[in-house]
């Protein structure tokens, strides 16, 4: 894979993240021919920039974390800098590799699982978690149904951020939120 070095400033430190140079260049008609597959988890989202900082500053200490559809995992390394113990998932491997390799780097520590949130019975079996994070997972509208039934399952305060994306107001509506300053929402 052809990496780049992003250093991301989250809650004063640095950190130095190692991503793809070109998304596009990891597309894979059998992938997408199989499950409508397309690389996003390499592009670091604004939204996953977002929910980092707001939980970086946390103290989290000890606290059980899980990020879904982490990608590059930005939230994930946020939370283990507050001190979570943190699981990171997402349904692609290349995301999960290069994660645990982003979270040695920088001395962090999050543990991986490769899990699809359409058959999410793998990671129910590792709950419950204190925190549930979830960065701009609902660009496609398959995905609400699914991330509505799943997110408030995992645990006690799940946090979303979300650009803004069509599907979001369907998925709020299902779920109902405790508060919204977008682009976070915790959800109830
Ligand atoms: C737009 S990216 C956001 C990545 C990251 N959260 C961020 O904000 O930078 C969406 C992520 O959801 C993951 N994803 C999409 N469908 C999934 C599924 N069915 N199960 C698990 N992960 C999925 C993708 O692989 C990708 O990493």
């Amino acid at each position: 894979m052809d990496l780049v070095e992003e250093v991301v400033l989250v809650a004063g430190r640095d950190l130095v993240l190692r991503r793809p140079r070109d998304a596009e260049d990891l597309v894979d008609d059998a992938a997408f021919g199989a499950d409508e597959f397309l690389p996003y988890w390499a592009q670091l989202w604004p939204s996953g920039t977002a929910l980092a900082q707001a939980v970086a500053i946390r103290s989290l200490g000890g606290r059980r974390v899980v990020e879904v559809g982490c990608g590059l995992g930005l939230a994930a390394l946020g939370a283990a800098m507050a001190g979570a113990r943190v699981l990171a998932t997402d349904w692609a491997p290349g995301a999960l590799a290069l994660l645990e390799d982003n979270a040695r780097a920088n001395g962090l520590e999050v543990e991986t699982l490769r899990v699809d949130w359409t058959a999410p019975a793998p990671l129910l079996a590792r709950g419950p978690f204190d925190l549930v994070l979830a960065a701009d997972v609902l660009y496609e509208r398959r995905a609400v149904a699914p991330l509505a039934d799943l997110l408030p399952r995992l645990g006690g305060e799940v946090l979303l951020a979300d650009p803004g994306r069509p599907p979001l107001d369907e998925f709020l509506e299902r779920v109902g939120t405790v508060w919204s300053r977008p682009p976070l929402h915790r959800l109830r």
